[in-house]
């Protein structure tokens, strides 16, 4: 749990509010968290759920774990503390977009429980939806388009996920896709169908 450091420091409410960007945008700013091992989709899926919600006209970004490690988080590493912070980051700034109105996605594996539900206690009731991306782990090594699980195998690279470090598959997850039964079209159908049926998005329009 990080610890507050600072002191002297008084929160300032703003004039615009949350309610009057969601007006604006005609839309609720909300987390559609996905979760899975490396390789099982949720970069391609995120990007493909954010394609339609897109022509839908939604504002949306997609965080993506690959990506965030060149920047935010490039002083972190996979130990199970690092990986911690990693996700307590996510969660902030996740929450932040959330709080802009913006639909947020964001990829990352986030192997652990108890962090994603530390992201999730950070957003308000209905508007954190988990998605578990599920996909068995033969299928991602299989797939192993960025050749790291052969490099985890071969003892090249340690605590890899599903190899020689954990993951937490979700207990209740809002939503779980599985991308070895499932085309992307269908995967992301099941996802924009959830947010519809959620209110978060209307349908369709
Ligand atoms: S998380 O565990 O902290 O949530 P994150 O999603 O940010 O991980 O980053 C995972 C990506 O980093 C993987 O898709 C892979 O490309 C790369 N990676 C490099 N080393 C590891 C490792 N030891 N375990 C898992 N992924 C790794």
């Amino acid at each position: 749990m990080a610890q507050q450091k600072a002191t002297n420091i008084t929160w300032h409410d703003a004039i615009v509010t949350a309610e009057d960007r969601e007006k604006l945008l005609n839309q609720k700013g909300c987390v559609i968290w996905f979760t899975g091992l490396s390789g099982s989709g949720k970069s391609t899926l995120a990007n493909a759920v954010e394609q339609v919600l897109h022509q839908q006209q939604h504002h949306t970004y997609v965080l993506d774990g690959d990506n965030v490690r060149h920047g935010l988080n490039k002083n972190l590493g996979f130990s199970p503390e690092d990986r911690e912070e990693n996700i307590r980051r996510i969660g902030e700034v996740a929450k932040l977009f959330a709080d802009a109105g913006t639909i947020v996605m964001t990829a990352f594996i986030s192997p652990y429980r108890a962090d994603r539900d530390q992201a999730r206690e950070l957003i308000a009731e209905g508007r954190f939806v988990e998605v578990f991306v599920e996909c068995p782990l033969e299928v991602c090594e299989e797939r192993d388009t960025k050749g790291l699980y052969k490099k985890a195998r071969a003892g090249e690279i340690k605590e890899f996920t599903g190899i020689s470090a954990p993951y937490e598959p979700p207990v209740d997850p809002e939503v779980t896709v599985n991308t070895a039964e499932l085309s992307l079209e269908e995967s992301a159908h099941v996802v924009v169908s959830s947010l519809v049926k959620a209110g978060l998005v209307p349908s369709g329009n």
